[in-house]
């Protein structure tokens, strides 16, 4: 099954609240990070954590390993069950991460290439297929790959094998849903169900693509 995970940068501690409950029964993960805990503050990962979805740490951390390891200790200790980090900082602090996250029970993705235009300034060219490497060097659990670029992401498929895909950049950032559902573990969804007049039927209508998982292995 591809997975529906809602990336949830609203601003306020009640409008994450108040979406989390409508979109839910059409969610299979939450995905927070700097706009909506800069807002609410980190007890709102507590919050969201209670409502029984996994809730994922994009805080796509990038540091030395020691501050790599506080940030993902002090992540896994508000009730995230994963967290997303970068691979350009190199082996030993992507480890970091991973052994902290595994320590917890929990996961660690890695992003290999980004969604947004600007992204292939610095990782076309090798930096994603190399990170790619790393990813299955260090036990990670998946990575990030753009739902922007479809053939990139069946490319790095071909590099990680079974690992998980979560894919952002469907919907506001142009990524067709049918033309990723299929090569990726999950979907990420922000703008197009937050800020839809309707939250809950934007998500049912992103629910319809979790069907399609292994249809483009
Ligand atoms: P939208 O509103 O564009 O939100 O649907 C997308 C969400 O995903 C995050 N994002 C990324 N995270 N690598 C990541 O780790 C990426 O390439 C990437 N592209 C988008 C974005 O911050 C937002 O939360």
């Amino acid at each position: 099954m591809t997975e529906v995970i809602l990336a949830l940068d609203v601003g306020t501690r009640d409008a994450a609240v108040s979406i989390a409950e409508k979109t839910g029964p059409y969610l299979d993960a939450i995905k927070i990070g700097y706009p909506l805990v800069l807002a609410a503050g980190l007890t709102i990962a507590d919050e969201l954590s209670a409502g029984g979805l996994p809730l994922i740490a994009d805080f796509k951390v990038a540091d030395i390993p020691n501050t790599s390891r506080l940030i993902a200790e002090e992540v896994f200790s508000h009730g995230f069950s994963g967290i997303i980090c970068h691979g350009f900082v190199g082996r030993d602090s992507v480890l970091a991460c991973v052994d902290t996250a595994h320590d917890h029970g929990g996961e660690c993705y890695v992003v290999t290439e980004m969604s947004h235009p600007g992204a292939v300034d610095f990782f076309h060219g090798g930096i994603a297929e190399r990170i790619a490497a790393l990813v299955c060097e260090t036990g990670a659990d998946g990575i990030i790959a753009p739902a922007t670029r479809p053939e990139r992401t069946q490319m790095l498929r071909t590099l990680i094998g079974t690992r998980k895909i979560l894919s952002p950049g469907v919907g506001a950032q142009g990524g067709d849903p049918s033309a990723i559902a299929g090569i990726v573990d999950g979907i990420i969804v922000g703008r197009a169900i937050y800020e839809s007049a309707d939250p809950a039927g934007a998500a049912q209508q992103y629910a319809q693509f979790r069907s399609l998982r292994g249809t483009n292995p």
